[in-house]
């Protein structure tokens, strides 16, 4: 066989080498045309595509130039020419040979693309996206798997469809896996996330911000601590509205700040929690530019930070990874029986025990059990014997609500990501609606209680119900003043940890 190759390519080394660069690429550009018909596949896939298998491809051309190399040192020294075997097709045995090379190359490249393709759909799934890089990702897919969205694939809302954002996210898939290899991942994962995709092409693909979703009904029962609790109830019209001016009712949460308005806001704040400027444009272009009396915009801060479209994000930023406030949780399981009301102090030993910090997961469920057993064991003996199956169910249930929101490992609870949908446990609605944000004309961004939801009812345990259509006057639990109307409700709720202790404090101290 002639060769217009230099001599010195044609060597043992050099052929092997060549041969995994030619499959790799192959497979490379099989991969290629597959990401091509489904743009929003798995960014992992990405990292398979363009970092797996052309290291493979870079490795086969590296030894093929070792091969070259070492040729030419061999005729340096003298070596006699290397040559290869005559390949003469009217051989019987040099045609079996070929038919069998071909025929194995051939399986080789089937069997490496179908090898990839499997890769390719076990990457696309939520459990891959959620457990491949099982501590990283534990807190996100945990939440996620007990979320509403628990069926909606991460694609979906992480990369959604189109050229420019699969090359985003393959490029950052390739950073994460850099950043799992070697480690370098922060605890806990930072939120928000910088470049999400904007949720006119993810959230919107499934809802669609112009239907009207009427009055919601947000049915709430608390318990107050102490020994003996008192149970109460609040029932909330949560005014979510929405609408088309041409197609029907026209008002509400999303009306005002998505659909007939254009809101814009800065924050000074890598978490979007402090929002000194904010502005509407209605849809007659009358403009209101709000500014908080309490922080006032510097030049500074606003060359500093981008100004953002509010979009759905800015209030659904835990859609799918809600981590709950322990007090949530134990009023939640309390109300259904889950967690006995009759046991002395079940709310704030509830609490206190899921707040008090573990090393990790396992020493946490066993501190969880000793804790509960050892206060009743010692302030009230006699429980064991009435309530013992009360007091392991109350264990069990709490044990539970651990492992489904905390996260010693990444560092990660509730008190990491900012809801903003409320405004009891972070700022929420009330980082613009504090009452504080003052337009030109004097118009106040709106703190009043019956705004966005109507308080339908209100009943404390022994008392009667308390019931108006357009809303009654919120009371407090407790009384602590009319600071409820003049403090953030996130000041008491969430208090800095200098603060910590006011709400929570173990029963009995
Ligand atoms: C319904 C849409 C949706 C789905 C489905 C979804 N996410 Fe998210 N994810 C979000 C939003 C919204 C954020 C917060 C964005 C922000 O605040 O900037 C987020 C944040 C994150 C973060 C950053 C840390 C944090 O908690 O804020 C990670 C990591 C993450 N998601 C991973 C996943 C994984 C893994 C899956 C699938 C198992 C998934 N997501 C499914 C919408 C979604
Ligand atoms: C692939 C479709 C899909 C996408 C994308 C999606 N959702 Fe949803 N969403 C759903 C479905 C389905 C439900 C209803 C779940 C149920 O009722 O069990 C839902 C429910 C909701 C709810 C009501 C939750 C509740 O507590 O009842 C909110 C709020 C919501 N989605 C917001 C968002 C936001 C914000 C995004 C973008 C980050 C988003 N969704 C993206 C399909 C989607
Ligand atoms: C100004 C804040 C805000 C913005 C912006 C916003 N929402 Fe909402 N949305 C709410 C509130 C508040 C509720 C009531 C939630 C509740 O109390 O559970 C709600 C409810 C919903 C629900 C549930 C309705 C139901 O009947 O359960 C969906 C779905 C939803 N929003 C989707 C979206 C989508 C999609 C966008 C973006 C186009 C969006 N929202 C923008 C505040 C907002
Ligand atoms: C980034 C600032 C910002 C945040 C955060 C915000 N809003 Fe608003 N909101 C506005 C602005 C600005 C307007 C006024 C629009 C105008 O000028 O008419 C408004 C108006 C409203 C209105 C109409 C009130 C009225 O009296 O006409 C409702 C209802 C509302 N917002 C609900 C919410 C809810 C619920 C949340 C939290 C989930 C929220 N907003 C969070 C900026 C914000
Ligand atoms: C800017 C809109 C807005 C205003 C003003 C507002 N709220 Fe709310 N409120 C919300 C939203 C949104 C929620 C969340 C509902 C949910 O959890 O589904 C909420 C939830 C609540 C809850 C339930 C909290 C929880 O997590 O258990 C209480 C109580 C409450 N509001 C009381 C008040 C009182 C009292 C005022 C007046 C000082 C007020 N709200 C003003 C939007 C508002
Ligand atoms: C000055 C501090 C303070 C402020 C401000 C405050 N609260 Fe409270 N709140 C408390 C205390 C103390 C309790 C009692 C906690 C307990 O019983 O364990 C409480 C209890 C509650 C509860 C019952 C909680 C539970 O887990 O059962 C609700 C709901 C509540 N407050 C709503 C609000 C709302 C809404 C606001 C803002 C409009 C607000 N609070 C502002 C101090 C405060």
């Amino acid at each position: 066989m002639r060769t217009r190759l230099p001599p010195s390519f044609v060597n043992p080394i050099t052929i092997v080498g060549a041969s995994i660069a030619a499959v790799s690429f192959i497979v490379i550009i099989f991969l290629a045309v597959l990401e091509y018909f489904d743009p929003a596949g798995s960014p992992y896939m990405g990292i398979l595509a363009f970092v797996i298998v052309p290291s493979i491809m870079l490795s086969g051309l590296a030894i093929a130039v070792v091969g070259i190399w070492r040729e030419h040192r061999r005729n340096r020294i003298g070596k006699p020419d290397r040559h290869m075997p005559i390949l003469d097709l009217n051989n019987p045995r040099h045609r079996t040979a070929v038919s069998l090379v071909s025929f194995g190359s051939l399986a080789l490249i089937l069997f490496s693309s179908f090898g990839s393709f499997k890769a390719y759909e076990a990457m696309e799934s939520d459990k891959f996206c959620g457990t491949s890089c099982h501590t990283p990702m534990e807190p996100e897919y945990t939440a996620y798997s007990n979320s509403p969205h628990a069926r909606v694939g991460c694609v979906k809302c992480h990369i959604g469809s189109g050229a420019d954002w699969f090359v985003k996210s393959k490029l950052s898939g390739s950073y994460q896996l850099y950043a799992v290899l070697f480690n370098k991942f922060p605890r806990p994962i930072h939120t928000p996330i910088k470049n999400l995709r904007p949720a006119q092409q993810t959230c919107e693909q499934c809802h669609w911000p112009k239907q009207f979703y009427s009055e919601k009904l947000v049915s709430k029962t608390y318990y107050t601590s102490g020994d003996k609790t008192v149970k109460w109830k609040l029932d909330l019209l949560m005014k979510v509205g929405g609408g088309n001016v041409e197609a029907g009712p026209a008002s509400g949460i999303h009306w005002h700040m998505n659909i007939g308005n254009k809101v814009t806001y800065i924050a000074t704040d890598e978490g979007r929690q402090v929002i000194p400027w904010v502005r509407s444009e209605g849809p007659d272009g009358t403009v209101h530019t709000y500014r908080s009396t309490d922080s006032a915009l510097t030049a500074a801060d606003s060359a500093k930070n981008p100004t953002r479209r509010m979009d759905c994000i800015d209030c659904h930023n835990r859609p799918a990874h809600i981590y709950r406030p322990p007090t949530r949780s134990v009023n939640h399981l309390m109300a259904l029986g889950s967690i006995d009301p009759t046991l002395p102090s079940a709310k704030d030993l509830s609490v206190f025990v899921l707040e008090t910090p573990y090393s990790d997961s396992t020493a946490a469920a066993d501190s969880i059990k000793l804790a509960i057993n050892e206060y009743y064991a010692s302030n009230f003996p006699a429980l064991r014997q009435t309530k013992g199956k009360e007091i392991d169910r109350m264990i069990t249930e709490v044990q539970a609500v651990y492992r489904k929101n905390y996260f010693p490992a990444m560092n990660t609870n509730w008190k990491r990501f900012p809801d903003n949908i409320g405004h009891m446990y972070f700022l929420g609605c009330f980082r613009c609606h504090d009452g504080k944000h003052v337009a030109e004309d004097g118009k106040v961004l709106s703190k009043d209680c019956n705004a966005c939801h109507a308080i339908l009812a209100q009943q404390f345990e022994h008392d009667s119900v308390r019931i108006a259509l357009k809303g009654v006057k919120y009371q407090h639990p407790v009384d602590v003043g009319d600071a409820w109307q003049t403090s953030n409700c996130s000041e008491c709720h969430n208090p800095p940890a200098s603060k910590e202790r006011a709400l929570g404090t173990p029963p009995g101290h």
